[in-house]
């Protein structure tokens, strides 16, 4: 196993408002994994609230101590605006989906966001539907609100172009022979998948990009079914997926997933999250093909803990229905 950092690492932090380097390891043969999963806040989801909250303020939309970010999450972005908001001494209000992880709606609380609207969806409104409702309450309930808006926000695409690429980009420089990538990834917004593999092709690398998504979505076609990989094929067309990046899509069984995230802690000792385990189904058996200038790149999203055991049982998780869509 190859384990590779630049000199960058020597810069990695804990302040939200320091630039975040994660790991970037040869975990298996012929497979790098980007470990964002490690960022404050548990996610590469922390870089796009960043980018996205940092131009609000320097736009005026948001001004620090006064207004409200209000968002819908299934909690790692929440995680990103908790993070990043704290700094600035912004209020955080969140709506999120009762079937998302409990484990993570704790931790939102502990770091600081306000879980808003519980009774509204207790009584089966949707997050959209919360959110909508603040807004349109906001002067009575007395706040400024920023509704930042990850499905239309396009900073969170410039958060990778301009900084997950070209980091992994510096970090391949520890592998002087790779100039052909396939990427491995999926797809919520689509932000991070066309953001990296937009900064790695400006850094000159000849990128493939496979999309993965749960047997019986077409995010293109805009065909969803229930799943329980939280993050990706959320139920909206990924907004910012560029599928003139896209060579190919791969379907995924959710035993495939539950496979692949055995085999890798096995293999490696890193218990990785659920969409990262569908992307690794794919990456896997793929790394073992690799030529020597050429290697396959995911993603670790965030980390298994979160979620276990409910990867593992198709029926039986914490999980409620609608579990991953974001409608
Ligand atoms: C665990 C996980 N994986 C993948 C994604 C997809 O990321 P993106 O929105 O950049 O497409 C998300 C998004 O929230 C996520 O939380």
């Amino acid at each position: 196993m190859t384990g590779a950092t630049s000199g960058l690492t020597s810069g990695k932090q804990g302040l939200a408002e320091s630039r975040p380097v994660t790991e970037l390891q040869e975990v298996l043969p012929g497979l790098l994994a980007k470990f964002e999963c490690n960022n404050a806040g548990g996610s590469h989801k922390v870089r796009a609230a960043r980018f996205i909250v940092d131009s609000a303020i320097a736009s005026g939309a948001i001004v620090p101590g006064k207004s409200t970010v209000i968002e819908k999450t299934g909690g790692n972005f929440g995680f990103g605006l908790a993070i990043v908001c704290r700094s600035h001494n912004i209020r955080v209000e969140l709506a999120v989906g009762l079937g998302f992880s409990p484990i993570k709606r704790h931790y939102l609380d502990l770091v600081g966001a306000h879980l808003i609207g519980v009774k509204m969806l207790q009584d089966g409104a949707t997050p959209r539907e919360v959110v909508e409702w603040h807004l349109e309450h906001a002067e009575a309930l007395g706040r400024h609100y920023f509704y930042t808006d990850q499905f239309s926000n396009g900073a969170s695409v410039a958060a990778h172009e301009f900084e997950t690429g070209p980091e992994i980009a510096e970090q391949l420089k520890a592998w002087p022979n790779v100039r052909k990538l396939t990427f491995v990834a999926c797809a919520g917004t689509g932000a991070s998948l066309s953001g990296i593999a937009r900064g790695l092709i400006s850094a000159g690398y000849v990128v493939d990009v496979i999309l993965v998504e749960p047997a019986g979505c077409d995010s293109r076609s805009n065909v969803f079914v229930e799943h329980k990989l939280e993050g990706m094929s959320v139920g909206v067309a990924p907004p910012f997926l560029d599928w003139s990046l896209i060579t190919e899509t791969r379907a995924i069984t959710h035993e495939s997933a539950v496979a692949a995230q055995l085999a890798f802690a096995q293999r490696t000792g890193y218990l990785v999250g659920n969409t990262t385990s569908a992307c690794l189904s794919v990456a896997i058996p793929l790394a073992a093909t690799m030529l020597a200038d050429q290697k396959v790149l995911s993603v670790i999203y965030d980390s298994g803990l979160w979620y276990a055991p409910a990867l593992r049982s198709a029926d039986n998780g914490h999980v409620g229905h609608r579990l991953s869509l974001m409608r």
